[in-house]
């Protein structure tokens, strides 16, 4: 079930460096938000802090609050691990284990959580999710081959398969298509429409084309300066941050004069 997520006083460090100051941001369920802005603002460390991929990074940690439908993600209860079932990850390069075939990729996630699954309940699971993921049709005769053997844009497919599998609320995706050519990125891209029908989808894209095709709401996040904080500058509806921004960081950005 899509839920939606709020970011409250976000500030977020490695150690000593604070990296984001001050983030507030609303996402809202069954909707594309994309984050935008100049390499190094912070937008991988934003979407790290919403599934707790964030503090595993030795010495990182968070201030603020981060809630799903309300419930504080770094609340002391709050099992982590839970957390990024609840909250998918989709990475910049496709990462199928290698020796696994698709379909144990597709169980990778859920095998850990529910080892005793019925053999046709996993059938019928792995095709939901690569039905989910528009891949089914391209390798339903191959289940049983290794994941590695497909192209970079199958792979990542299979890796949304993976991720759907485990019924997240939320798929974040940090520049998904920036390691595939431009026919596997539209696939993608087209996936990216058709999963906000079910989940909370936030996507990381230094392509300002791609966020003007997939998103509904635009995140700008920018550095003041050099050495500063990244900070959340202007979020809006998409068509807005592109055509009528508010801000003049953002302005700029858009129109290319900056970063
Ligand atoms: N593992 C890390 N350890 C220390 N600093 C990091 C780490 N990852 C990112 N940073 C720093 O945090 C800032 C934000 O990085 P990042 O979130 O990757 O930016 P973006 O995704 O917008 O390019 C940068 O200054 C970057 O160097
Ligand atoms: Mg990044």
């Amino acid at each position: 079930m899509a839920k939606r997520i709020e970011i409250k006083d976000l500030d977020i460090y490695y150690g000593k460096f604070h990296a984001v100051r001050g983030v507030n941001l609303t996402i809202e369920p069954r909707a594309v938000t994309a984050f935008i802005g100049s390499s190094g603002c912070g937008k991988s460390t934003v979407l790290r802090s919403i599934n707790r991929m964030h503090e595993v990074i030795e010495g990182a940690y968070v201030d603020g609050q981060v809630l799903l439908d309300g419930v504080d993600l770094y609340g002391k209860d709050v099992d982590p691990v839970r957390v990024r079932r609840q909250v998918g990850m989709v990475f910049q390069r496709p990462n199928p284990f290698p020796t696994m075939s698709i379909r144990e990729n597709v169980l990778a996630g859920v095998r850990l959580n529910n080892a005793r699954m019925p053999r046709s309940e996993q059938d019928e699971l792995v095709e939901k999710s690569l039905r989910g993921a528009n891949l089914w049709n391209e390798v339903k005769d191959r289940l049983d081959r290794p994941g590695s053997g497909l192209s970079g844009g199958q792979q990542q497919r299979l890796c949304i398969a993976r991720a759907i599998a485990i019924s997240p609320d939320v798929i974040l995706m940090d520049e998904p298509c920036s390691a595939l050519d431009p026919i596997s990125t539209l696939a993608i891209e087209d996936l990216i429409k058709e999963l906000k029908d079910q989940y909370t989808v936030v996507i990381v894209t230094h392509n300002m084309q791609q966020a003007a095709r997939v998103s509904d709401t635009t995140a700008f996040f920018n550095l003041k300066k050099q050495g500063e904080p990244g900070e959340l500058i202007e979020v809006g509806p998409t068509e807005k941050i592109f055509h009528n921004p508010d801000q003049q960081a953002t302005e700029d950005y858009i129109t290319g004069r900056f970063g």
